[in-house]
């Protein structure tokens, strides 16, 4: 991904540190976190300095070769796990992550696990990337479809929280075919969800597409249904926690709204996911373990003041309840196509990838 113009990774590790950029100082600050430890990455996933669930998944990952640092026995690898896995609860990729590790890690010898942990969780965070970017080539062939059907005029692309590089280790995942396409030149608009409460539609979307140099709009949640009625939006494309294996997409909250809108309105709604975000155990949308958020996240808005100072303010009466279910169902009744790294599934051909 670019930063002004220099490539970054959201997460990396440099001598036994775990380095990655702290998206809740975006997009007004750029600022690099250094963690020692597993503690410190159990806060940075909680307190989504790191969040989206590829990069949760790579996060956790990192976060138990930092646990195994000080020692590696089967205890303390399964209480690390544990740790971790507590977490965040409804992106899937992330004990899948810890899973992995945990199973691979177990056939080597105690004194040899930390060391392989380091590499493994490298591995994963470069396979991350390369679903990314082959997810980004097929997604490309739907908006190239969508601009010859239009004549080769603009593709207004509707998309929801961030699922752009920022939620990966690099290259995005519904974001990645909007590059894929805006790099090979074709015509591309994207209208960016605030998506409250943390709007990371508004902070983090904004903000990469800007730093790639793709035209986009921020519009208010609200929007998108009213746009998509007067013909403004070609196709939604969003990411995904977890699918079920039926092709039900759990997603930020308000992903549900909008593919029922698009569903009215006969507009494509993808979902961008490399395959370790499927769940091949799920089987119904009511057995996703729905994240419940602090309500302040809803009571609360932080910003920039015209003199430039971060301020954090209060949106509804001290009197108020609150209250903040991070994620939405999508059925995949609603759902066009999930496009993954191996290809573009409908819902009811998604077994087919089942390994
Ligand atoms: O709560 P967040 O910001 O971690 O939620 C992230 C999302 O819902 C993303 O849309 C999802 O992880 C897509 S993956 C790139």
């Amino acid at each position: 991904m670019r930063i002004q113009q220099q490539h970054f990774r959201t997460i990396w590790q440099q001598d036994g540190r775990v380095n990655l950029i702290d998206q809740t100082c975006l997009p007004f600050e750029l600022v690099i976190k250094e963690l020692s430890d597993v503690d410190q990455m159990c806060h940075a996933i909680r307190s989504m300095q790191v969040r989206g669930a590829p990069l949760i998944g790579a996060a956790a990952a990192f976060g138990l070769a930092l646990g195994l640092q000080t020692a590696a026995d089967d205890d303390h690898l399964q209480w690390v796990a544990q740790q971790l896995i507590a977490t965040r609860p409804t992106a899937v990729n992330l004990a899948w992550a810890v899973q992995r590790m945990q199973a691979a890690l177990r056939a080597f010898p105690v004194h040899q696990r930390a060391a392989h942990a380091w590499q493994l969780a490298q591995t994963l965070a470069d396979e991350d990337v390369a679903q990314n970017l082959a997810l980004g080539q097929h997604g490309k062939a739907l908006i190239a479809a969508q601009a010859s059907v239009r004549a080769g005029s603009v593709v207004n692309i509707l998309t929801h929280c961030n699922a752009g590089w920022l939620a990966t280790v690099d290259g995005g995942t519904a974001l990645a075919p909007v590059y894929a396409a805006h790099d090979a030149g074709l015509a591309v608009h994207v209208w960016v969800d605030e998506t409250r409460p943390r709007n990371q539609g508004a902070s983090l979307t904004a903000w990469e597409l800007a730093q790639h140099g793709v035209p986009h709009t921020v519009i208010s949640d609200n929007a998108g249904g009213h746009l998509m009625q007067h013909g403004q939006v070609d196709m939604v494309l969003v990411g995904a926690d977890r699918v079920s294996r039926h092709g039900d997409v759990c997603n930020k909250i308000g992903t549900y709204l909008k593919a029922l809108a698009a569903f009215d309105q006969q507009i494509p709604f993808y979902a961008a996911v490399p395959t370790p975000t499927i769940d091949w155990q799920l089987q119904r949308p009511a057995d996703v373990p729905i994240e419940m958020r602090d309500a302040d996240e809803v009571a609360y808005m932080q910003g920039l003041t015209e003199a430039g100072q971060l301020q954090r303010v209060r949106v509804i009466p001290l009197q108020s309840a609150a209250l903040n279910p991070a994620f939405d169902v999508t059925p995949a009744r609603l759902v066009t196509a999930l496009i993954t790294e191996r290809g573009i599934y409908t819902p009811a051909q998604l077994t087919a990838l089942e390994a």
